[in-house]
């Protein structure tokens, strides 16, 4: 393969307009073609949604990846999780058979693109914890399950323990196979979208204790608590959804009378209790979509997207949740220039930033991710 531009090191890209590095990009797509996926998150900033072939949420996102065909090479425009899933699922066996052994390379544009909150679940603390909690409880009756915002190492965990991979789209559909299975559940590494879930089935909130990697010993709760829990939470959470606020809820009903908030399931509870309706960001996105003209909304997800939301429809009232900033930084990694440099590279064949899961991890991740795509 080779581009009418031969790549360069990273850092001139820098300092390339943005016309030229949409020039350069378009380049690489027309001479890739359908060999050639791009995915984007709906976090992603404007200009790379408009190069993206195909934009979804988590859930969407990872059906694209494990249902391509024609393409020789997916770019994910997302995080590094993001990436890592879509590497197993495009390179399965049944697809590695079919393409004669022949791997898709996925490629993140900005190895720095990671996810605050899968970092919070470390596979040694996973373990530990797990050693921990079989001195007090049947783990043998107790199923993980990992949000997909999660490293590939610890939904390798959750396939070997016979749990579940889950999405903000399909959690409850994901807590109702565990609980088919066992009468416990632990969930990993988002604290509030298990809580959020889990209350919406009924589980009590005093049946939820949250299991912190750092306390000295049991998590931080008591053997009792451990005993009479339904759902031990993972003591992690996003740092962008954090910031919105019950009181940030309480102006915009004050100022804005009519208004509906709408929020994603990562938020607190205190703020997702108050929302008029809540869902992942594909969901989010059709609500939005399918409301009339002259609808209000305060939107609790990333800042992104809102402000794509706002542009593209006009016709509504669309207000941000927060009086700050919330955008998720490491989803803002990447940009034209680093779009630009991965697909000259990739069209070169010299490839950089390829995200490879290991074959055992892999195997045990697709275990989980297999659960995952077949409950809704
Ligand atoms: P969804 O797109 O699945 O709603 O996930 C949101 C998110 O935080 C991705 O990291
Ligand atoms: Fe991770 Fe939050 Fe960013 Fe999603 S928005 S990628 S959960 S830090």
């Amino acid at each position: 393969m080779s581009t009418a531009v031969a790549p360069l090191e990273f850092p001139p890209y820098r300092t390339l307009a943005n016309d030229e590095l949409r020039a350069r990009i378009q380049a690489v797509r027309d001479e890739m073609g359908s060999r050639l996926l791009i995915l984007g998150h709906h976090y992603q900033q404007d200009e790379v949604i408009e190069l993206a072939d195909l934009t979804g949420d988590s859930y969407q996102l990872s059906q694209m990846a494990a249902s391509s065909v024609d393409c020789r090479c997916i770019v994910f425009c997302g995080v590094h999780f993001m990436a890592e899933t879509a590497d197993i699922l495009a390179n399965r066996p049944e697809k590695l058979t079919s393409r004669a052994g022949e791997r898709i390379p996925v490629v993140l544009p900005d190895m720095a693109a990671g996810c605050s909150m899968a970092d919070m679940a470390a596979i040694g603390q996973i373990e530990d914890a797990w050693e921990q909690l079989a001195e007090v409880i049947d783990v043998s009756d107790l199923t993980p399950v990992t949000y997909i915002n999660s490293a590939a190492s610890l939904k390798a965990f959750v396939g070997r323990h016979g749990g579940i991979v889950c999405t903000s789209s399909n959690a409850r559909a994901a807590l109702e196979w565990a609980f088919a299975r066992t009468s416990r559940v632990m969930f990993f590494p988002d604290q509030h979208l298990g809580r959020n879930t889990a209350l919406g089935m009924g589980v009590p909130l005093e049946a939820m204790p949250v299991w912190d990697p750092y306390a000295p010993e049991l998590g931080g709760s008591t053997a009792e608590q451990l005993v009479a829990s339904r759902v031990i939470l993972w003591k992690g959470h996003c740092s962008v959804h954090q910031m919105f606020r019950p009181e940030h809820v309480a102006q915009f009903r004050a100022n804005h009378p009519g208004i509906k908030i709408l929020v994603h399931p990562e938020c607190p509870r205190e703020v997702f209790d108050l929302a008029d309706e809540s869902g992942s960001t594909g969901k989010i996105i059709k609500t939005v979509e399918a409301a009339p003209a002259g609808t209000k909304w305060a939107i609790g997800t990333e800042l992104h997207l809102v402000n794509r939301l706002k542009q593209q429809h006009p016709e509504q009232e669309i207000h941000f949740l927060s009086p700050v900033v919330c955008m998720c930084a490491t989803m803002y990694r990447i940009d034209l220039a680093h779009l630009a440099w991965s697909l000259e590279n990739l069209a070169a064949g010299t490839p950089v930033n390829v995200i490879r899961v290991d074959e055992e991890t892999a195997q045990w991740s697709l275990t989980a991710l297999e659960r995952m795509l077949e409950v809704r």
